[in-house]
């Protein structure tokens, strides 16, 4: 039986990934799931942010969904090694979990010219070292400086990052990031929630350094990734159709979603116990 495509977050971020996912691939149909009721994750431990991933993975599949996209740093930080290595042999062998570290790291070289590349990304992230740790395996040249934004999401979530006070750890973040280095010419948001914030880091983020989010670039790779994986792709729903769950108040999702999304959202509630 054929499913849609599942995309996750621990809440909104996701949605700036399956925004950029949907304009190449418009046929395919999409779930999207944010775990808002126990966001965020960036500052739990490995074993509660794999437990509460692999409940929202079990989710998708329970919805008839074969490949599913941890659109989130930090779930794909934190528990997706465990789950693809551990339990997917026991639980679902023949369905796929794809995280966005992995499809950023793999192409970030192309876009430094001084080998020094700036992270920024959730606590958990960044103390996963995650990022060094791959960006070494493709690109052994770069240096990778790595700075903890904890202030960003909540700030994002909250819809009070546009203001003075978002304004200040914007700058705050920015400063001590660009601070380890003087030769980083390249920024990369590693948290899908970031590109919302992008007028801020352009404002304060000197001209020469490039700013890269990741929506582009996870959706190359799935694209890529489905014609690769031709058995995948054929269980793949193609209806053009998304469906939006929570965990949490749909009201609240379908709101706060919007500037996300940039259109409206029309949420279901999904129950993970
Ligand atoms: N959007 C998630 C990420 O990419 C993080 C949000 C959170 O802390 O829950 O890391």
């Amino acid at each position: 039986m054929k499913g849609s495509i599942g995309v996750f977050d621990s809440g909104y971020g996701g949605l700036t990934v399956l925004k950029e996912i949907v304009k190449k691939l418009p046929a395919y149909s999409f779930l999207y799931l944010g775990d808002n009721a126990r966001a965020p994750y960036g500052s739990r431990s490995f074993d509660t942010v794999h437990q509460y991933t692999l409940q929202c993975v079990e989710w998708f599949f329970n919805q008839g969904c074969s490949l599913v996209i941890l659109a989130c740093n930090t779930a794909s930080a934190k528990a997706l090694r465990t789950i693809q290595q551990k339990d997917l042999p026991l639980i679902a062998p023949s369905k796929r979990v794809l995280g966005v570290i992995r499809p950023t790291t793999e192409v970030i070289g192309s876009y430094t010219q001084t080998n020094k590349v700036g992270i920024v990304g959730t606590s958990g992230t960044v103390s996963s070292g995650s990022y060094p740790i791959e960006i070494a395996k493709f690109y052994p040249t770069i240096k990778v400086f790595q700075e903890a934004c904890p202030m960003w999401v909540p700030l994002i979530e909250n819809n009070e990052y546009n203001n003075p006070g978002g304004d200040y750890f914007v700058q705050h973040h920015l400063k001590n990031l660009l601070n380890q280095d003087a030769d980083i010419d390249t920024l990369l948001l590693a948290c899908t929630h970031y590109p919302l914030l992008i007028e801020q880091l352009k404002k304060f983020t000197p001209a020469h350094i490039k700013i890269v989010s990741q929506g582009d670039i996870v959706a190359k790779s799935l694209v890529d990734y489905l014609k690769r994986h031709p058995t995948m792709e054929e269980q793949c729903l193609k209806e053009g159709t998304i469906d939006f769950y929570t965990t949490d108040s749909t009201i609240d999702f379908n709101n706060k979603a919007t500037i996300f999304w940039g259109d409206k959202v029309h949420s279901k509630h999904a129950d993970i116990s």
